[in-house]
């Protein structure tokens, strides 16, 4: 299936992009709807990627900043549960890591929820060590890859 992969440009693309972080990576742990901000999310070093299906459902999100002098960092991946499957993560992954190429970083870092290393595994990252611990219980690891 080919799907369709841009920035969210306008206010009606902000808003869902920002919904499906919120639905994936906040409410399912009681959050209230704003948690799913960053304060970086309007920098204009950080990048924001949709991926839409053929017919037009807004099925993930993620985003790309600056982590270091010559580190991306990868944050906010958020699949909808339907889409969780079926490639959708490794195209946002892949686009976000061609930008970070593109941009000239040498390596991309990301903290990944415990459930989600096998996903990063797969497409080539390393536990580098355990970081936080998110909601008192998503324990988190710090991932690297060179680009
Ligand atoms: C983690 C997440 C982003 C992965 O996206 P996805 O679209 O489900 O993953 P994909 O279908 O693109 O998987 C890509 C590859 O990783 C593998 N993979 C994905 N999840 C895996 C898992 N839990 N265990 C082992 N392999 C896994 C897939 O089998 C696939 O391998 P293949 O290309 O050889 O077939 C998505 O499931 C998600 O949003 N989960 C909930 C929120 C979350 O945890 N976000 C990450 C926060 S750090």
């Amino acid at each position: 299936m080919s799907f369709l992969l841009a920035p969210p440009r306008s206010p009606a693309d902000f808003a869902a992009y920002y919904h499906l972080r919120y639905q994936v990576l906040r409410q399912p742990w009681n959050q209230p709807e704003g948690s799913e901000r960053a304060d970086d999310d309007d920098a204009p070093t950080t990048r924001h990627l949709m991926l839409h299906t053929p017919d037009g459902q807004l099925a993930g999100v993620g985003r790309l900043s600056p982590g270091g002098p010559a580190q991306a960092q990868v944050r906010f991946m958020a699949v909808a549960p339907a889409w969780q499957g079926h490639g959708v993560g490794r195209q946002l992954l892949e686009a976000l890591e061609a930008e970070a190429r593109r941009q000239g970083f040498a390596e991309c870092v990301l903290h990944a929820r415990e459930a989600a290393v096998p996903f990063y595994t797969r497409l080539g990252y390393a536990v580098v060590a355990p970081s936080h611990t998110l909601f008192g219980s998503i324990r988190h690891f710090l991932m690297r890859k060179a680009l």
